[in-house]
């Protein structure tokens, strides 16, 4: 099958290969070594020279950590929604026992700055704005670097959910200013699902300090504790995940991070300007297009689940429509191991698929 998925996604090569190796165990000299190169590569990465942990779990376990080690107990948090995971976002605020505060945007549409300064000068009472980098049931990417100036106005804190952005799009967390970023292993990396990471301020990692009954699993001062003293997690790691991601940072170091940026650019570039010719409209808002995934509107009176399972009889996975645009659209990922004859097929078939398909 070829994967034009939302992630899990087809991994890259030089992933696979560190992958089949023997374990070991993750209190071992051995293991230490990989788990500390790893940090170093992913501060390197996000230009941080605060902290860095890596976590077992997917992406969603780091975005309940955000709310539990970062915000007061019913405490408020100013949730950006742009799409299906804003919405999660403000789920997880809300189940752990924190307000959220929803400041929701026109589905495909980015964050507006101006509109998010306002709400900001009327919220007196939040502790954070947490915003969804890349929607990925939109394919918008939102402007950080804009939102990041509007945050650091107030004394609140910015939290990142990266996990469709990540290693495809350049976060500088020193320059804009993030409180706390994360995103997993099974998207922009190429790597299997199953671990999670973050890079954190020192204002982050004070205020945890100061909250009672963070939990235990995703108690943050607890890995700081255990990277520091152990050079390892407090519990278990995905070791053969840990060394998928030293693998595709080690790659990026060695061709330079703006060759990889490029490559994911130019991939989205061409897939969208594919789009575009077949006639078809894509759902971001133009300038706001992610890098990662890209929502079209499938044409009218075809659905988008049905282009999906099409697609997969012809040994393409595509991704469906999500949220409340289920429907109305398909999605194409273009994250991971993805090489052009896999999209020159993905176009070939679609073309034609659609041309049987159109009523
Ligand atoms: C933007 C975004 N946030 C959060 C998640 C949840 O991540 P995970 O499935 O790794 O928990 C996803 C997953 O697709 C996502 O795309």
């Amino acid at each position: 099958m070829r994967l034009f998925t939302a992630g899990p996604v087809a991994c890259f090569p030089w992933v696979l290969e560190e992958m089949g190796k023997q374990m070991f165990s993750h209190r071992s000299p051995e293991y230490q070594e990989i788990h500390m190169e790893t940090v170093e590569l992913m501060k390197w990465f996000l230009n941080s020279d605060e902290y860095l942990i890596l976590v077992p779990s997917s992406g969603t376990g780091l975005m309940e950590a955000s709310v539990r080690n970062g915000v007061s107990k019913g405490g408020s948090v100013l949730v950006t929604i742009i799409g299906a995971f804003g919405n999660r976002y403000s789920e997880v605020v809300e189940t752990n026992g924190r307000k959220a505060i929803k400041l929701v945007f026109k589905l495909g549409d980015p964050v507006d700055p101006d509109i998010l300064d306002k709400y900001l000068g009327e919220h007196p009472e939040v502790e954070a704005v947490t915003v969804t980098h890349n929607e990925t049931s939109t394919g918008v990417i939102n402007d950080l670097e804009t939102i990041g100036k509007v945050v650091q106005k107030y004394d609140v804190m910015l939290f990142v959910d990266a996990v469709s952005s990540m290693g495809a799009a350049d976060i500088d967390v020193k320059k804009l200013g993030i409180d706390f970023v994360f995103s997993s292993s099974q998207k922009a990396f190429g790597v299997p699902p199953g671990l999670a990471f973050a890079a954190f301020s020192k204002r982050f990692l004070e205020k945890a300090y100061e909250i009672e009954e963070r939990g235990w699993y995703f108690d943050i001062p607890l890995y700081v504790k255990y990277l520091e003293d152990k050079k390892s997690t407090p519990s278990t790691p995905p070791i053969p995940q840990v060394l998928g991601l030293r693998a595709t940072l080690r790659k990026i170091k060695s061709i330079g991070k703006e060759t990889w940026f490029k490559m994911y650019r130019m991939r989205a570039e061409r897939i969208r300007k594919e789009i575009r010719n077949m006639g078809l409209r894509i759902v971001a808002k133009e300038g706001y297009e992610s890098p990662t995934i890209t929502a079209v509107y499938a044409p009218e009176g075809v659905s988008g689940n049905k282009i999906y399972y099409s697609l997969r009889e012809r040994g393409i996975e595509i991704a469906k429509g999500y949220g409340p645009l289920r429907d109305k659209t398909f999605r194409i990922g273009h994250m991971g191991h993805i090489t052009d004859e896999d999209i020159e097929i993905l176009f070939r078939e679609l073309r034609k698929l659609l041309k049987d398909l159109k009523p």
